[in-house]
This record gives structure tokens, sequence and C-alpha cells, in this order.
């Protein structure tokens, strides 16, 4: 793997360990997907990662953040799959909660809900006989979620426990909760990329929804999006007036002069005939300096008839080669022209805000050394355990990346 693969799975791991601490304490760059409901967001996830694994469809299907976190690992590394998903220990470990629900109820003290068929996601209760092993594919070997103790091989068994979580914390009628779900997902065909799924912008409340939900969820994709080191990948839809894009009116709240905006035009064969976006996708109608690139996900009915990824894949490429707009920018369309571009927009970020976290990290170091001095013994620490834990891992990561920053001429490999 090269440096600035090495560097990103470093900043990951920095990740892990603020998030073991529970909050933001450093700022650290991730692609945070933004647009109205059902314009695609998660399918865009999913085709980015290359399976078939989030929960999606018509109507609010994602009611909490989703932190994916893609690590890329070497090829021989897919050989030590030998796990069956729940050969673990199963003891759960619960996320450190950042934030309170977007409704009123406590949904906390709900279980899990045995039965997900009547979920308003169509297609996404679809299990197939024996599940989807990932190593069936070789390109991705595992997935692990923060909140439970163990390796997940399936992606039926992944969707399903998104669902799970996503209903123990936000309910089971439309709620929305501010509490992410953490996961991560290992292979050697993956590019090293931390993505953020959101709920979609949305007008009017339903089921359990508060009446200001337009707020709220507003409110949620603002705290993703404001942080001046997150990567906005605006999705709007091609079937919809771009004047009306809910992506890019929230992402020039944020970013008005659009320098960290990917614009992301999903349906684009959905759109009426005799129109086509090559003004969009060629920069003339929208200024943003990431540009845009147009995709075309699974239809609902491609969802419905679980049409494989690869096929859909190959549908995207045969649509944009064989279109007659659209086949002579074929080479910077599509979902494979997307990801490449997030992973050269993501090196250029860290490696501009290398400086800044290491100055971050260093204060935080120093903070917690104190806060655990000042405890005196160690085993008078409620958290004692978590404490050490967390300075063990903070000190391994500081150091690896000190080293890192001093060692290292930064530069894009793309
Ligand atoms: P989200 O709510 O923004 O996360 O959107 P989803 O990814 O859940 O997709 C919403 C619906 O739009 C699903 O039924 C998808 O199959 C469909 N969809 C998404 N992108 C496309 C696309 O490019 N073309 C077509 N035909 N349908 C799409
Ligand atoms: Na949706
Ligand atoms: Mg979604």
């Amino acid at each position: 793997m090269s440096m600035d693969g090495d560097l990103i799975a470093l900043v990951n791991k920095l990740q892990d360990t603020f998030n073991a601490i529970g909050g933001d304490a450093v700022d650290l760059p991730q692609i945070v997907v933004v647009g109205s409901q059902s314009s695609g967001k998660s399918s865009v996830l999913e085709t980015i990662v290359g399976r078939d694994f989030l929960p999606r469809g018509q109507g609010i299907v994602t009611r909490r953040p989703l932190i994916l976190q893609l690590i890329h690992t070497p090829e021989s590394s897919s050989s030590s799959t030998g796990l069956s998903a729940g050969a673990h220990n199963s003891s759960v470990r619960r996320s450190p909660r950042i934030g309170g629900n977007l409704g009123d109820e406590n949904h906390d003290t709900q279980g899990y809900l045995p039965d997900l068929n009547h979920t308003p996601t169509a297609g996404a209760g679809i299990m197939r006989p024996g599940g989807r092993q990932m190593d069936e594919y070789g390109n991705v070997t595992y997935a692990e979620f923060l909140h439970i103790n163990r390796r997940f091989t399936d992606f039926e068994e992944i969707r399903k426990e998104i669902e799970n979580e996503t209903y123990r914390v936000a309910g089971q009628n439309k709620g929305v909760s501010k509490l992410p779900i953490n996961l991560k997902i290992y292979g050697p065909g993956v590019l090293n990329l931390t993505l953020v799924d959101l709920p979609g912008l949305t007008k009017v409340p339903v089921g359990d929804q508060p009446t200001d939900i337009e707020r709220q969820i507003k409110n949620l994709v603002l705290d993703y999006i404001s942080k001046p080191n997150a990567v906005i990948l605006a999705v709007s839809p091609a079937n919809v007036d771009l004047a009306n894009s809910d992506a890019l009116k929230l992402a020039r709240s944020v970013d008005p002069r659009g320098l960290r905006t990917l614009g992301v035009l999903t349906k684009l064969d959905l759109m009426d005939a005799g129109t086509n976006a090559l003004d969009i996708l060629t920069g003339r109608t929208y200024p943003l300096k990431l540009g845009f690139v147009g995709v075309v996900n699974r239809s609902q009915q491609d969802i419905m008839q679980d049409l494989p990824m690869e096929d859909a894949r190959q549908k995207e490429e045969d649509f944009f080669k064989t279109h007659p707009v659209y086949r002579n920018i074929a080479h910077r369309c599509g979902t494979k022209y997307l990801a490449k571009t997030l992973n050269a927009v993501l090196m250029t970020h860290i490696r501009e805000k290398l400086p800044d976290m290491k100055a971050r990290l260093n204060t935080l170091m120093g903070q917690t050394q104190q806060e655990l001095n000042a405890f005196g013994d160690a085993t008078f620490l409620g958290e004692q355990h978590r404490g050490s834990l967390i300075l063990k891992l903070m000190t391994e990561f500081s150091r690896d990346f000190v080293s890192s920053i001093e060692g290292t001429s930064l530069e894009i490999s793309t």
C-alpha cells in the first residue's frame, strides 16, 4: 500500500480514538452525504462500497447517521476470513452517546424488533437463501460495528443489524435520532474512505416525527457539514430542477464558495425524454470547485428484483458509454469515477489538515494525562479501564502520527 493509504488508515484509527472519548475533539475529514429524502444518498454510498448492504428505498429509511469507514487491507488478509458471523465474543458494547433522540419518546427503552418485514423499506427485508457471504466476492473481508463486539461477513446480516439498531434507538415509526451507528468495512477491494450517511432533508412530518422535523434534520445535517474540513457530497436527483436542490442549498450555507462540495447527480436515467444534464455535469450551470459527477443507481424495481451490484455497475457503465449526449464524457461519469474522485479529494484534504490535527491531538493528550493524574490512584476511576485504554491508544497513535508527519513527504498518488 502507498504511503497515502497508510496515512488514511492512521486517520481512521484516530477517528476511533476520538469516538471512544465520546465527541468530536478533533475535526477529522469525513465525506458527508447530503440530500433530500429519496434523492439516492444511501444508494450512492452503497455503490461506492460496491456492496449491497444499506437499508434504502422510498420514504424515510435512513433515520440515524451512519458513520462508515472503508479500510483497505492487503490482498493476503482475505484468507484470514475463516470467521463465521457470531463466532466471536458476542458481548455488547454500546457506542458512546453524543446526541439525543430527535423525537420526544425515549426509544432507548425499546428492545430489538424480531420482525422487520413490516419495514417501509421495500426490498430491504429480502433475505436470500444463505445470505451473501463477503468472501464470495473477495474484495471485502469483514465488517464490524462499534456497538457489537463481533465480526460480520454477511451483507444481509449487516443490513439487518443497521435496521435493528435504527429501530432500537429511533423507534418504529419514522422517528429520527442524532445518535450515529458506526460501521467499519475491511477488504482489499475498497478505497480508504470515511463516509457519513444521513437522514434526508424533508418538509412534512410523518409518523412519530415532531412538527419541527424539517429544522431538526437540517440541524443534524449541519452538525456534520458545517465542520470546515467535512467534504460534502451533495446529492441531487437529475429529474428535479437543480434550482430546487436542498442539498446544494444547505451545502452553500456552510460552503458558500463551493470549495469542499462535490455534486452528485443521481437518477440520470429518469430524466424526461429529450432533456439531459450535460450543462450541469460540465460545470456550466452551478459552480463547484470539485465539480459534478453523474451516476445511475439501481431503481426501486432493480432492488426488488435483486439486481446484483455487478450488473448494476455494468448497466451504469453502458448507460454512459452508449448515451448520445454523455458518451463523450463517459470517462468522468459513474460510480467508479466518483469513488476515485473522492479518494483524491480526501488525500488533499488530510494533507492540508495534518499540522492542525497534530496540534489538537497533543493538546488532548495533555488534558487526558492531567485528568488521569488528578485521580491519583487509577482504581478510583469509575471508568478506569476505558480511561487507560484511551490513553494507551492515543499515545500509540500520536507516536505514529507524529512520525508520519515528520518523516513523510505527502504526495497524492492518484
Ligand atoms: P435516500 O433516501 O436519499 O437515501 O435514497 P435511497 O438510496 O434510499 O433511494 C431512494 C429510491 O430511489 C430507491 O427506490 C432507489 O432505488 C431509487 N434510486 C436512487 N438512485 C437512483 C437512480 O440513479 N436511478 C433510479 N432509477 N432510481 C434510483
Ligand atoms: Na429513501
Ligand atoms: Mg438513505
